[in-house]
């Protein structure tokens, strides 16, 4: 079987600020829904990333297939850095999207600081939102 048959995220919608549906091509769909004047529901990293980055990282941030595809946050040495992960998920990084404009600073700090302290990763030095880039 091929990796893209497991799973595919076809499309990243983005619907007022307050809905996020990740879709997969097994038609397997993954939708969180954020209500209030919030941009997100999810405040803290752990349901951040399970709303926003677990579709295609997984929920062991193992990636999709271990190829490299949807790339492993777990054991990744490019997590060493807390600017460089700020980078990525701030501005996206070719097929990784970009997230300036869906999560707050504080949010994009929370869920750089949960990926680099789980799945085995144990970076001491957190981030906070002024640290996030423009
Ligand atoms: C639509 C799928 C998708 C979503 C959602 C997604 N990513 Fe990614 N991510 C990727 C892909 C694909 C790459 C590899 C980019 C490249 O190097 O081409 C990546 C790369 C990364 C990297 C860099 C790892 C490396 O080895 O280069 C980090 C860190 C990361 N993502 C964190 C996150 C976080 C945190 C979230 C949630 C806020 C998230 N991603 C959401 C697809 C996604």
């Amino acid at each position: 079987m091929k990796r893209e048959d497991y799973f595919k995220p076809v499309k990243l919608f983005l619907f007022g600020g307050l809905f996020i549906t990740t879709l997969f091509a097994d038609g397997d769909p993954q939708l969180s829904i954020a209500g209030g004047t919030q941009l997100f529901d999810a405040q803290k990293g752990k349901e951040i990333y399970a709303s926003s980055c677990q579709g295609c990282h997984m929920a062991d941030g193992k990636g999709a297939n271990g190829a490299g595809f949807y790339p492993s946050l777990a054991g990744n040495v490019r997590l060493m850095s807390a600017q460089a992960t700020l980078e990525v998920v701030t501005h996206g990084l070719r097929g990784m999207p970009s997230f300036r404009e869906y999560l707050t600073n504080e949010q994009i700090a929370e869920v750089v600081n949960y990926v680099r302290t789980n799945f085995g990763n144990h970076f001491k030095d957190t981030v906070t939102a002024a640290d996030v880039p423009k």
